[in-house]
């Protein structure tokens, strides 16, 4: 029998990602989809090619629907009441990463989790990764000795999906170092397994995407923007973002006001464009995370460094990891096999057999919910040191030995 599941946002994760395996799964089928704008969900089932019940709210879609799971696809700050709900209903949750914007949020999802007795994980679907679960396993296998160091740089092209819409804005993502660098901060804890991270320093800011840094002249009288739809400069402009239009078009974005192609130069951002982040573990290891969304690449680069030796690679190209042995030894270089199809390297449709098999036998998933606060727990750090200028220590925000025991 197919497993129905309920998405809740029914943008770009739970349209092309979520619901597209979940649809094109033979065991599986989206029976319904959360939004509060009717007409994007509309055409999020229409592109899915599937008939959906709409609901503009998740309360509505648990009351009505008789579901097996709920996904929870929504923007980062609807996500505490989005999971509240569904936690309420007892049905296992998936939910896209971060697990909160704040760490407040995820400690109130973990109680309500608890409580309830519900299966709810968070989709970190980079532990997907062929490569990365290569480099845990050279890890683990102590050939690069004791961890000291852990290095990783993000490079985004363009910054196009950062800047244009609701991320943009610190009190809808809780800043990119939550919104985005929770991804990297879980597989550095990942990585470093049984470190428990102790304080965080950050430094970032805006140096590309402002309006002051337009890559061309703008004519009198002519303004940018304000979305690239509409943009007089559209034909000129470099960094011209196209949205889809069934889910982000001009009559989609009348229902909500939700422009998903804001000019990423004029936007109103209080987020960065780049920045560094160093956290520093209880067991001596220290990591860092450098993020640019200014770049022509996309791709995340490793290097990681024990008392043995040193792996070095790159997410995307090539994909292959190199062993570089202190001593003795040559370099080694390990090549991981194409991830095959699906978003993130293969990585999202191996974390959909992952719910559905916990769905399936109740068995517990591997990404709980302690990596889900950990990792946000060190981007909300992150963001106070570089807005307040100083080091913080993780224990202003939670106990993690609290967490850990969730
Ligand atoms: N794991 C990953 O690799 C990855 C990648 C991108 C985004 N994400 C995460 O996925 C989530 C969705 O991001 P996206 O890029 O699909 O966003 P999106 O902007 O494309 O879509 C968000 C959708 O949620 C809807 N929405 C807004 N408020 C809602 C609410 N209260 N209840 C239900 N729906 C609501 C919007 O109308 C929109 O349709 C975010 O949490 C984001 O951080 C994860």
């Amino acid at each position: 029998m197919d497993i129905r599941i309920g998405i809740v946002g029914a943008g770009n994760r739970g349209c092309h990602s979520f619901g597209r395996i979940i649809s094109e799964r033979e065991d599986t089928c989206v029976v319904a989809f959360a939004d509060p704008n009717a007409k994007r969900a509309q055409g999020a089932a229409e592109l899915l090619g599937i008939e959906a019940n709409i609901y503009t709210d998740t309360e509505s879609m648990l009351a009505v629907e008789t579901l097996d799971g709920v996904v929870i696809a929504s923007p980062d700050h609807t996500h505490e009441a989005c999971a509240l709900a569904a936690i309420a209903s007892g049905l296992h949750i998936l939910i896209d990463k971060p697990l909160a914007s704040t760490t407040s949020g995820c400690l109130n999802i973990i109680r309500a989790a608890r409580e309830r007795g519900v299966e709810l994980f968070v989709g970190f679907n980079m532990r997907h990764a062929p490569l990365l679960r290569r480099i845990k396993e050279v890890i683990e296998a102590g050939d690069i000795g004791n961890l000291m160091l852990i290095e990783t740089r993000e490079f985004y092209d363009g910054g196009r999906s950062y800047m244009c819409r609701w991320n943009r804005r610190y009190e809808w993502s809780g800043g990119l170092w939550v919104h985005k660098g929770s991804h990297d901060f879980d597989l550095l804890n990942w990585f470093n397994a049984g470190g428990e991270p102790v304080r965080v320093s950050a430094f970032a800011g805006v140096n590309a995407l402002r309006p002051d840094a337009v890559p061309f002249d703008l004519e009198p009288g002519k303004p940018l923007g304000p979305n690239c739809t509409v943009c007089a400069y559209r034909e000129k402009c470099p960094d011209m973002y196209e949205v889809e239009p069934r889910l982000f078009s001009e009559e989609t974005a009348a229902a909500d006001g939700y422009y998903k192609d804001l000019c990423m130069y004029t936007s109103d951002k209080d987020t960065h464009d780049n920045g560094i982040a160093i956290v520093e573990y209880d067991n001596n290891v220290r990591a860092s995370l450098l993020q640019c969304f200014v770049a022509n690449f996309s791709d995340r680069l490793y290097t990681i460094t024990g008392d043995r030796g040193t792996i070095m690679a790159a997410l995307k190209t090539p994909t292959q990891i190199e062993v570089r042995p202190r001593w003795g030894e040559e370099n080694r270089i390990i090549k991981v096999p194409p991830a095959g199809g699906g978003g993130h390297g293969g990585a999202d449709p191996r974390l959909v057999d992952c719910f559905v098999d916990s769905i399936r036998s109740g068995a517990s998933y591997g990404s709980n919910l302690a990596d889900g606060i950990r990792a946000v727990a060190i981007g909300e750090a992150a963001e106070r040191s570089w807005r307040e200028h100083r080091m913080v220590e993780i224990s202003e925000l939670v106990d993690l030995r609290d967490a850990g025991s969730v």
